[in-house]
């Protein structure tokens, strides 16, 4: 890894004035830790990755299970400052869809899907450095991705694993075609929104113009995004806009 390392650095930081890569055989979650850095104050430009997370987390609350070997876990910390938030996780799924296979589809907001079961999470959270709610933020951006299809463990619907499109996938190799995509999208979202990326995003689109079951209640059709980066379903009562971090969609059973 450390050769990838020196790559992915060299790589990166002309886009990224002082960025390195750290990795670490283990830790609790890669997003844990940069929280805790910057918590302590270190907000400096890093791609944090594990070989191992003992205590990996995903959106709402959820765990990320992945075995050591089959899967690639990192998060990207830097400071970010762009007009608005929203969109930012689908700016990045769009990035890692388009380098990783051209079957990969990205399901709004967070997943990365393959033949309409989960590969890749995108897990974003934000530290403030300064006393002004609008400016600069510490974001860390963690992702996972199953490399190797785990285990179905009882799940209704198995994961992914990205062996199978791609038989000699490797977690280091899959890092180093990445990680320059992943920054330059940031940084083009921070500059100029999602807006750039939501036709791009709509080639990748998972649920579009299928029935969706929203975890709030919502039943409709979903219809692409807002330029905002928002879920647009046509329900019974209308067209609406889904901003909210906290609701997951699925599409609707029977579907
Ligand atoms: C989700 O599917 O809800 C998001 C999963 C994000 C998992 C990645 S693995 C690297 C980083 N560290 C974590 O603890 N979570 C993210």
């Amino acid at each position: 890894m450390i050769r990838a390392g020196e790559a992915i650095r060299d790589g990166v930081s002309p886009l990224v004035p002082g960025f390195t890569v750290e990795v670490l055989p283990e830790v609790d979650s890669t997003n844990t830790e940069l929280m805790r850095r910057a918590r302590a104050g270190r907000t400096e430009p890093v791609l944090l990755v594990a070989e191992h997370q003992t205590a990996g987390r995903g959106r709402l609350g959820r765990n990320w299970a992945s075995a050591p070997g089959d899967s690639l876990t990192f998060s990207l910390g830097l400071m970010l400052a762009p007009a608005a938030w929203s969109g930012l996780s689908l700016a990045v799924g769009v990035a890692l869809a388009e380098t990783l296979h051209p079957r990969v589809r990205i399901k709004w907001p967070n997943d990365l899907w393959l033949d309409d079961r989960k590969l890749a999470g995108i897990l974003i959270e934000t530290a403030s450095s300064t006393a002004d709610a609008n400016g600069p933020r510490y974001a860390v951006i963690g992702v996972g991705i199953n490399v190797a299809r785990p285990p179905a463990d009882g799940l209704a619907t198995p994961p992914a694993g990205l062996d199978e499109v791609m038989p000699q996938a490797r977690a280091r190799d899959v890092l180093v075609r990445l990680a320059r995509p992943l920054v330059e999208a940031v940084k083009a979202f921070e500059t100029f929104g999602f807006a750039p990326f939501q036709a791009r995003f709509e080639a990748r689109d998972a649920l579009r113009d299928r029935a969706v079951a929203l975890s709030d209640g919502t039943a409709g059709t979903a219809h692409g995004t807002t330029e905002a980066g928002g879920l647009l379903v046509h329900t019974a009562a209308g067209m609406v806009a889904v901003t909210s971090a906290e609701v997951s969609v699925r599409p609707a059973r029977g579907e």
